[in-house]
């Protein structure tokens, strides 16, 4: 029987939970529309190569891939961003800028399934390209509040923790390590919360034991949480580079500010992000009591168009993703219940009134009214009692008694009252009703 079971970590969707999805898909797209994001999609099958050496080492050891019958290498897609970089660097020059783009897509990844982690799962991904200066991530991290703020989620609920790769890489420069040994520490330093010190082994491995003092100061840098604090501990390095970037933070943490953001973004150096394409400031959303894994994860990534044979365009998005948004939502009671019940059920005397009925029902449904009607013949009281358990708030009933006067008999369920409308008026007559007239 095992074959015929789901793969692990892949879903199924039965109605109530299709009803959850789409719910978390509709205020994802209202959030993107409010703030002028244009939706595309694109294939879910990519060639292999797309996510070699860019989306870096852990992602490339959790791809779906195989290959298909005419011999090609291909992977079933991971994540957006790649995807999205070919789309735009093709088209860049004629595209407007600020090019704002958002997708609500499904990626693969093959992980071992737990709490908040599939290896299908759906994901929001909103990017911008064409803005180089931190006003792109204000406009990101404001959609992405209001990607979780619009299901009625608080700042108590969740917040986003900001960090910076540029900052990161000047403050290891001036500690002495070059471009490589900088790219080995900030993978230690992504792992450092899972693993602790044996984060840095890898880079023992590579480089020999990490100098005592300096793994002192990389670990001070990391307890950093506030802008006052990162001035602090630059000063010590005097650094021109250093200077133009305190400017983009306070830019950034400004106009956060003005937005009415401010409680809801927390300066936090620990954040590096695992992704190797990131290129600058980035960022990742988690709930308060920190019982999730992470909500949402993005950042800049200045080089990636230009890598995958584009332009040079500088480019900041992030990805929420609907597994642990759903969680939270279902912890809050902010999952709205969601019941399928029909405007109308249709109680039928025989094969008779059934002809009449349907033309009645082809009109109410015509003009938009959820109807529903038993599909074969039955007894009226089995029928009313379908009809109560469906949930609908109006029973129309065609009975041979009704049809000979040339009336319909509409009854409001909740109410339990009822009354004879003409033959030709039932679609006005059930407009009335519903809207409680
Ligand atoms: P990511 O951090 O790998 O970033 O994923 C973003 C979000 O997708 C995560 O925070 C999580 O909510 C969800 N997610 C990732 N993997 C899984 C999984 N196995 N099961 C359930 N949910 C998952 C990216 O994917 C970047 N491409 C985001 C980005 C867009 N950066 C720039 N633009």
């Amino acid at each position: 029987m095992a074959t015929f079971q789901t793969l692990p970590g892949f879903r199924e969707f039965y109605p109530e939970d299709l009803a959850r999805r789409n719910h978390i898909f509709r205020l994802w797209r209202q959030a993107a529309n409010s703030f002028g994001f244009a939706e595309y999609d694109a294939p879910v099958l990519e060639p292999l190569e797309l996510y070699k050496a860019k989306s870096g080492d852990e992602i490339e050891g959790q791809l779906f891939n195989f290959t298909d019958k005419g011999g090609r290498e291909v992977a079933l897609r991971p994540e957006m961003t790649p995807t999205v970089c070919r789309l735009v660097g093709a088209k860049a020059n004629a595209l407007k800028r600020p090019i704002k783009w958002f997708s609500i897509a499904e990626f693969f990844r093959y992980e071992r399934a737990q709490k908040g982690r599939q290896r299908s799962f759906y994901q929001f991904n909103a990017d911008i390209f064409g803005e180089p200066g931190p006003e792109a991530e204000i406009e990101l991290i404001a959609l992405l509040i209001q990607c979780l703020g619009g299901f009625g989620l608080t700042k108590d609920d969740f917040y986003v923790r900001l960090s910076d790769r540029d900052l990161w890489f000047f403050y290891l420069e001036a500690l002495g390590f070059d471009a490589g040994q900088t790219r080995e520490l900030l993978g230690a330093i992504d792992r450092f919360e899972k693993m602790g010190d044996e984060a840095f082994k890898a880079y023992a491995e590579k480089f020999g034991a990490l100098d005592a003092a300096k793994k002192e100061r990389i670990l001070g840098f990391m307890q950093v949480r506030s802008l006052a604090q990162i001035e602090g501990e630059v000063q010590k390095l005097d650094q021109q580079k250093i200077a133009g970037r305190l400017a983009d933070w306070r830019r950034l943490l400004d106009g956060l500010a003005a937005m009415g953001l401010a409680d809801f973004v927390q300066v936090d150096l620990s954040v590096v992000r695992g992704l190797a394409y990131y290129t600058g400031f980035v960022f990742e959303a988690f709930d308060r009591k920190g019982d999730l894994r992470a909500l949402a994860g993005g950042g800049r990534y200045n080089d990636l168009v230009k890598k995958l044979g584009g332009p040079d365009l500088p480019a900041v998005g992030f990805a929420i993703g609907d597994v642990t948004t759903g969680l939270l939502l279902e912890q809050r009671g902010l999952m709205p219940n969601f019941v399928q019940a029909p405007d109308v059920y249709v109680v039928i005397g025989g094969e008779a009134e059934r002809r009449v009925a349907f033309g009645d029902i082809q009109a109410l449904r015509a003009s938009g009214f959820r109807v529903e009607y038993p599909l074969k013949d039955a007894a009226f009281g089995k029928q009313f009692k379908a009809a109560a358990e469906s949930g609908a708030k109006l029973a129309l009933i065609y009975g041979g008694d009704e049809l000979a006067k040339g009336v319909v008999k509409i009854r409001d369920l909740a109410a339990r009252d009822e009354r004879e409308v003409g033959r030709d008026t039932v679609v006005a007559a059930v407009r009335d009703s519903l809207s409680g007239g």
